[in-house]
């Protein structure tokens, strides 16, 4: 078959499917199997290149048009300069989580060997992010599930060997640490637990851990608020990535909590997604 004629079958099964990238995810997925580029697949499409066998596209384009994060097919997600080892059992990380990883290697930078910790580690992306862009930054992380640390081991192990991953609980981890880091960032489970989202992809494939947190969101937030205040030094940063509708929320709790310079930052589509404040 032709690769374009392929390309197509793909699209049109998820465009039915209501999936909202439907060619890049095709074009994604034959790319995969064929272990080239999207870009390499899509020379060779406009030159009529063609595929004999198609099952293994085929299989995985069911799956995908069964509403299975591509992300679950290809075994990887892409996240700031990385590229992080996912699959059943993590949180796929988010474009918009790129921003909460941000302002934690900002924060960072300002100090001149930093102590950071990830709490919810999940993949590892935001602790690997800060670990890879701020090389002299020591990177503390914790996760709570046991599938989700077998891949932040896997992903730090292979792109930040330096740092500490452990399973544990982000309320109570790293007590050694207490007092001596300059910026705790986290990416915790905020969804409110009766709101189960609409995508199939998230309410079906991410796990339930990663998602919510008591009837208003916050239940973890206002833990790890206060454990951020016995871990960080004075002057120290907490970053936390929340729901937009939770913006005014989390300010007031981190208010609440003693917490100064509190600010929340807009994602790139304008709606506020993360906040920082200064212990
Ligand atoms: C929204 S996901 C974020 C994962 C990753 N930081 C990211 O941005 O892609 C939240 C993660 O927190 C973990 N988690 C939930 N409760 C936790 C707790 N009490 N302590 C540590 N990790 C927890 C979940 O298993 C999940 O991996």
């Amino acid at each position: 078959m032709l690769l374009s004629e392929l390309i197509d079958r793909g699209r049109i099964a998820f465009e039915a499917a209501e999936i909202e990238s439907a060619r890049a995810d095709s074009e994604l997925i034959v790319a995969f199997v064929l272990g080239i580029s999207r870009g390499e697949l899509q020379s060779k499409a406009i030159v009529g290149e063609s595929l004999d066998d198609t099952n293994a596209v085929e299989a995985l384009f069911a799956r995908r048009a069964a509403r299975e994060p591509l992300q679950h097919l290809t075994g990887e997600a892409y996240f700031r300069n990385l590229t992080l080892k996912v699959g059943k059992g993590v949180f796929v990380p988010r474009p918009e989580t790129e921003l909460l990883a941000g302002l934690a290697i900002e924060a960072a930078s300002k100090f001149e060997n930093p102590t950071v910790i990830d709490l919810c580690a999940g993949s590892g992306a935001v602790g690997i992010a800060v670990a890879t862009e701020l090389p002299n930054s020591k990177v503390y992380a914790v996760e709570k599930s046991e599938d989700a640390f077998a891949y932040a081991l896997e992903n730090y192990k292979r792109l930040a060997p330096d740092a500490t991953v452990i399973l544990g609980d982000a309320t109570d981890a790293f007590q050694e640490l207490n007092g001596t880091v300059q910026v705790v960032v986290s990416n915790p489970p905020y969804i409110p637990a009766a709101m189960v989202p609409i995508y199939p992809e998230v309410a079906l494939h991410d796990p339930a851990l990663a998602l919510y947190s008591g009837d208003d969101g916050l239940d973890l937030i206002r833990l790890i608020s206060k454990r951020a205040l016995q871990l960080l030094v004075e002057g120290g940063t907490v970053a936390l990535e929340h729901a937009d509708m939770q913006s005014d929320a989390v300010v007031q709790l981190l208010l609440a909590d003693g917490w100064r310079e509190v600010v929340d930052h807009k994602d790139f589509n304008s709606r506020p997604r993360a906040v920082t404040a200064i212990k």
